[in-house]
């Protein structure tokens, strides 16, 4: 099994939408025996809520399902995983200095890695700003892109 796993600052805005549309992907393409999806966050203070309401109406206007809690991401995690892929440039910074062993070395990615040129480097974060429209159209496109990459480096 392939472990993807989405990290964000809460868990509750923008790795949560990533989580439930690239799963949403996945099971398109036919690959969710070959794909497992996941998300966590780098901070602890929303552990075991919901996601936001923003991410949850935005996933429902778009009939993607998702009943995932927030949890904090653990050095296990980043043990695991194949592929661990950050929305923004703090995360990364919070990640690396996690990760004393080397583990993230050739599999951690921002999202806007995979974004269409021109893009921004990292997902805005909704629970500021509250445009989450406009971060599932950087995060539907982008983890579609993703998802390709994986198919090709994988032969899936
Ligand atoms: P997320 O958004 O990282 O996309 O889940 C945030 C959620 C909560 C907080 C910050 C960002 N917070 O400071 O509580």
């Amino acid at each position: 099994m392939i472990q993807v796993l989405f990290v964000c600052l809460g868990n509750i805005c923008r790795s949560p939408m990533a989580e439930a549309v690239f799963q949403q992907q996945v099971k398109e393409a036919g690959l969710t025996r070959k794909i497992a999806v996941d998300s966590a966050g780098t901070g602890r203070w929303h552990v075991g809520e919901q996601a936001h309401r923003g991410t949850r109406d935005v996933l429902r206007r778009h009939g993607i399902p998702y009943q995932g809690r927030a949890r904090q991401v653990m050095p296990s995690d980043l043990q695991q995983a194949d592929y661990v892929i950050a929305m923004d440039s703090s995360n990364v910074n919070d990640l690396l200095a996690m990760d004393r062993q080397g583990v993230l070395d050739g599999k951690l990615y921002r999202l806007l890695d995979f974004a269409p040129p021109g893009s921004p480097r990292d997902v805005p974060d909704p629970y500021y700003e509250g445009n989450f429209d406009y971060v599932y159209e950087l995060v539907e496109s982008s983890s579609r892109k993703l998802l390709d990459h994986i198919r090709a480096e994988r032969n899936l």
